[in-house]
């Protein structure tokens, strides 16, 4: 399975936190950025470093803050992803240098269909393409010359790009791009790409070879395709430049289209690489390495309808915005195990703390997950996409979560918060540091690993994984075998044992189970690394 990051060559799974978009102003207003990322336990964190601090007066180049941030990554032991903030940032253009925003006729500004301007620079003026270009080049260049690539993962390239306000600009400079013809590399694409929602909406349109976007796309979606043209060719022409200098991965992050009202420019900016025109997005960045999906969603189904889209071919699937709770803990588990998500960070992780400096208690059970995916990492580089992962994520009113695992079939049990209460009320014995009942009021949560051949590794908290050999149906359906209770009891292990891996990725064994301590199946907590199980076959 591809991965968007790499670290020494190696894919490189990063469980990762945003500050906010002010934090990185000043070495102050970061600090704690750098707590809230101890405090979550996160290997990367990312930060906004701004276009109008760089080059605040034009030509000439500031790497304060860009240092800054480098050497807190260095110091704090964590990986880093550098974002952009330049032409766009959640469709508009704040961030750009006052030179840039006080020069109109240099710099073209989107504008409504009643040519009020908007808060957006327009994609199509080459003069501001090449300005934000040269100054992402200077970028490149500082961050070669410190040898970025020890602590440097990639580069989110703008921040939520499109136009917001207007649904494509209706200046001078973007009309004629409008009212021009559609490129023929569009044309040539649109004839041999697979089916896809961009290619359905021309051939709704009788398939034209010639003509302007209206032509091609209708009255409806010509607007917001037609703007997809401009802002990924731009960001594109962007990276490809500023990778030419010193390659590392780039991505860009997207305000989804399914998002309110899903209208382009209104609900959401016209022109990022929406689900709708993801794929034609693709085909225009081949110098961008990532299509990566903000995903503020908590609910499973929304959550996993954005992970479908989006881990399309050639787009490892990484989830730069998210919520730090405990639905998108549950979400991000999923999303590892069966939609080989290579990466997830959460947003504002600088105001998860209190006034203490603690972790509030809303991410705490973000925290935990983020104990298990570390604990698991190795494992989920190793496994990422070949159906050995599965996570156990309990749903709103969910007891247990059956998994068949081939020559095993397992059930994840005594899930308690919201879940049946039915099930085992003592919770089964655990060890001497496990007998509180407190800690099974959190969602069941967790990710197994069966390498296959009796082999098990698992992480989580609230839940115990019971098997059963699948051997013959009077095997499985023997007393002994289908009751919790006797079926903890008949475990044939060779091994059991909780530990963690190394830098080098050996399994080193912290504690040996036996006993009581195996009796009742294979019990996980947050705090016990990962348990690894070795059963007769
Ligand atoms: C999405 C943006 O990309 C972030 O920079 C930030 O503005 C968040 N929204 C706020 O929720």
């Amino acid at each position: 399975m591809e991965s968007l990051f790499y670290s020494n060559g190696k894919p490189y799974f990063t469980i990762g936190g945003q500050v906010h978009n002010s934090s990185s102003c000043t070495e102050d207003n970061l600090k704690n950025g750098w707590k809230a990322a101890e405090k979550l336990g996160l290997n990367t964190i990312a930060i906004p470093v701004y276009w109008r601090l760089l080059e605040a007066e034009e030509g000439k180049f500031d790497f304060t803050q860009v240092d800054m941030v480098l050497n807190g990554a260095r110091e704090h032991n964590l990986k880093l992803v550098i974002l952009w903030f330049a032409t766009w940032k959640n469709g508009a253009s704040q961030y750009v240098p006052n030179w840039v925003k006080l020069q109109k006729d240099r710099f073209v500004w989107a504008e409504t269909v009643q040519h009020n301007l908007t808060m957006t620079l327009s994609p199509h003026c080459e003069n501001t393409r090449e300005a934000d270009k040269k100054a992402f080049c200077k970028l490149m260049e500082h961050l070669k010359e410190q040898h970025a690539e020890d602590v440097l993962l990639g580069i989110q390239v703008e921040n939520e790009p499109g136009n917001l306000g207007t649904p494509r600009d209706y200046s001078e400079t973007g009309e004629k791009v409008y009212r021009g013809q559609v490129p023929e590399k569009i044309v040539k694409w649109l004839s041999e790409t697979d089916d896809c929602e961009v290619k359905r909406i021309w051939e709704a349109n009788g398939a034209p070879t010639t003509g302007d976007w209206e032509t091609f796309f209708g009255k409806v979606h010509a607007a917001e395709i037609c703007s997809a043209y401009g802002v990924s060719t731009y960001i594109n022409e962007v990276s490809r430049a500023g990778k030419e200098i010193f390659n590392v991965p780039t991505y860009v992050n997207v305000w989804l289209g399914e998002m309110y009202n899903r209208v382009a420019g209104v609900d959401v900016p016209s022109g990022g690489a929406t689900s709708r025109v993801i794929e034609m997005w693709k085909f225009l960045s081949p110098d961008i390495d990532g299509l990566c999906p903000d995903v503020y969603f908590n609910d499973a189904l929304n959550h996993l309808d954005i992970c479908r889209k989006y881990s399309i071919k050639n787009n490892p699937l990484y989830i730069p915005e998210s919520g730090a709770n405990t639905f998108n803990a549950l979400n991000v588990l999923r999303a590892v195990a069966y939609h080989g998500l290579t990466g997830i960070h959460c947003f504002g992780i600088d105001s998860l703390l209190d006034a203490n400096g603690d972790l509030k208690p809303q991410a705490e059970e973000y925290r935990h997950m983020v104990t298990i995916l570390r604990e698991m990492k190795p494992l989920i580089e190793k496994y990422h996409g070949t159906g050995k992962l599965y996570a156990v994520a309990q749903a709103e009113g969910e007891s247990s979560q059956y998994f068949d695992f081939g020559d095993f079939v397992g059930r994840a049990i005594d899930f308690m918060a919201n879940g049946d209460l039915h099930s085992d009320p003592d919770h089964g014995n655990m060890d001497k540091d496990h007998r509180d009942s407190s800690i099974f009021q959190v969602r069941a949560k967790g990710l197994i690993v069966y390498i296959g051949n009796g082999e098990f590794y698992l992480a989580g908290e609230g839940f115990r994984l019971n098997l059963i050999r699948q051997d013959t149906i009077e095997g499985m359906s023997s007393g002994v075998r289908a009751s919790s209770f006797q079926n903890g009891r008949h475990q044939r292990y060779l091994d059991l044992e909780e530990g963690h891996f190394d830098e080098e990725g050996r399994f080193i064994v912290n504690k040996i189970r036996t006993g009581d301590e195996c009796d009742t199946g294979l019990w996980v907590h947050s705090d016990v690394g990962v348990l690894h199980a070795r059963l007769e076959v």
